[in-house]
């Protein structure tokens, strides 16, 4: 007994010693110490002993016991603090090592230069209107005083929808006119910017897609004056002091009088150059005094009030604002050119 009591403990420690992991320590816990383990199954054989043998071989299986116990339980904190150093390496962070670079775009050159006028239109007072690009044709010519027949109401120049060319993508944003006219209070000032739609081969000034930004003031004793000064200022807030401008005649179905608003060209400063095809100047804007069929269509009285509107192209704005060349790059979306501004 005693015999194999000594070589329980030499094999147990044995065991322990290369034991390396908490699965296999529990293993071994239970092989020599469990309910039926070795040692139990040892002194369960007890009572074959003699009587004075019984009582020495209990306390050495006791000692046997305790001794496995305090053992395993040290294997056990050994084990626990090794894999604490080893996830400790593994999950090391080194708060040195530079952070991945966050690529952050920015606004596109035209929204720039659209912020910029939004920013000088609020200023005065105006109101900044969204609208669809799906327009009713009703809006879009109609009830701009351009009636059936009118050349730009033509297939080749509009997209519709319909056979009855009643329904279209927008040729103009000059139909929120109508809509700003239709749903609010006068006095009204407003401007309307949006994309709209026309069937121009794309070239280095046209394109089938581009963006106006329409404008308008309907008030009492209001003139031409009002429609000049106001635009001037525009210009020269937005290009700054000195800025010339010309206007010239036009025509309009929905203004009378009509005109269009040139920008000396910022290349040759007007003496003619490749930018401005040789005329020294960029046109910018169709303009004029609201046509008192247009108000009268609105249910406003022609005779109490007036008002002038405009319609901006904002890519050639945004071109003269940021010295682009080339409409196109502002559609071709090349990072290259995008990342300048
Ligand atoms: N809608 C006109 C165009 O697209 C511009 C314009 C707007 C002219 C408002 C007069 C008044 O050319």
């Amino acid at each position: 007994m005693k015999q194999r009591l000594a070589d329980l403990r030499e094999q147990a420690l044995a065991e322990l010693k290369a034991v390396e992991d908490a699965a296999a320590l529990d293993s071994i816990r239970v092989k020599y110490l469990g309910k039926k383990g070795e040692l139990t199954n040892l002194l369960k054989q007890m009572g074959k002993l003699s009587a004075e043998e019984r009582p020495v071989m209990g306390q050495l299986a006791n000692e046997i016991r305790a001794e496995l116990e305090q053992k395993l339980d040290g294997k056990k904190q050994e084990i626990a603090e090794k894999m604490l150093e080893v996830r400790l390496q593994q999950e090391a962070l080194d708060v040195t090592m530079p952070g991945k670079e966050q690529k952050i775009g920015h606004k596109h050159p035209m929204y720039l230069a659209l912020d910029e006028i939004k920013d000088i239109f609020v200023g005065m007072g105006f109101t900044v209107l969204d609208g669809p690009e799906i327009e009713l044709a009703e809006l879009n010519f109609d009830r701009l005083n351009a009636e059936e027949g009118h050349p730009s109401r033509d297939w080749s120049d509009t997209f519709y929808f319909d056979e009855d060319s009643r329904v279209m993508l927008r040729s103009q944003t000059s139909p929120m006119q109508v809509r700003a006219m239709d749903s609010m209070p006068l006095p009204i000032r407003i401007i309307a910017p949006g994309r709209v739609y026309r069937k121009d081969e794309v070239d280095a000034t046209h394109s089938p897609m581009f963006h106006q930004v329409e404008g308008m003031v309907i008030d009492k004793n209001v003139t031409m004056a009002d429609l000049k000064g106001t635009l001037n200022a525009v210009m020269e807030k937005l290009f700054g002091e000195g800025t010339v401008t010309r206007f010239r005649p036009h025509h309009f179905p929905f203004t009378e009088p009509s005109c269009e608003m040139d920008v000396q060209c910022h290349k040759c400063g007007g003496k003619g150059c490749p930018t401005c095809k040789g005329e020294g100047w960029i046109e910018v804007l169709g303009a004029g005094m609201i046509h008192p069929n247009v108000l009268r269509m609105a249910g406003i009285d022609p005779n109490e009030y007036s008002g002038w509107a405009f319609g901006m192209g904002l890519e050639r704005l945004a071109m003269r604002r940021f010295k682009i060349a080339d409409l196109r790059l502002i559609f071709e979306n090349d990072v290259r050119f995008l990342e300048q501004f």
